[in-house]
């Protein structure tokens, strides 16, 4: 019941979310981040998040958590930031990442909210080039 009733949250907000654990593994993938990132959840289920990123980030992404982890420092919860993502046919996109932490049956996990920012930079792109 209870289940049902996230799995429908999922399938219906329109913003990508992804939950991962400490470790980077991805514990939920919604229908909209299936969309964007064009993976299903199979696909990412208990894999590291790093595969949505491409280079240099993907290599650094356990040390961005673990740094994370072991000091405090946040350097995107709470704040935000514009990063790039990779879809599984290899294109690389801008996105905007909102990063929140939580405890979740006595484990910490970390929810991150995505927004494709395609357009938005294309348009940008065009009224640079009109001026
Ligand atoms: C930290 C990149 C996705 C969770 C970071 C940092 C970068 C980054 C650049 C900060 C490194 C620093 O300045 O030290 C990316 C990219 C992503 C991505 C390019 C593209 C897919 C995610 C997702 C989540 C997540 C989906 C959570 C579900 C975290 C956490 C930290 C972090 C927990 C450390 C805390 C913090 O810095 O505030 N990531 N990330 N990341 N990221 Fe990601």
């Amino acid at each position: 019941e209870r289940e049902a009733h996230l799995r429908s949250i999922l399938a219906t907000v329109p913003e990508s979310m992804i939950v991962i654990d400490e470790s980077g593994l991805v514990a939920s993938f919604s229908t909209a981040a299936e969309k964007l990132f064009g993976y299903s959840v199979d696909d990412v289920y208990g894999k590291n998040v790093s595969m949505l990123m491409p280079s240099p980030d993907r290599e650094a992404h356990d040390g961005y958590l673990s740094h994370y982890l072991t000091t405090g420092e946040r350097r995107i919860i709470g704040y935000g930031r514009v990063v790039s993502g990779q879809r599984k046919d290899g294109t690389v996109f801008p996105m905007e990442l909102s990063v929140g932490e939580a405890v979740a049956n006595g484990k910490r996990i970390f929810t991150g909210f995505v927004r494709d920012l395609t357009s938005r930079h294309k348009i940008e792109e065009e009224l640079r080039q009109s001026q």
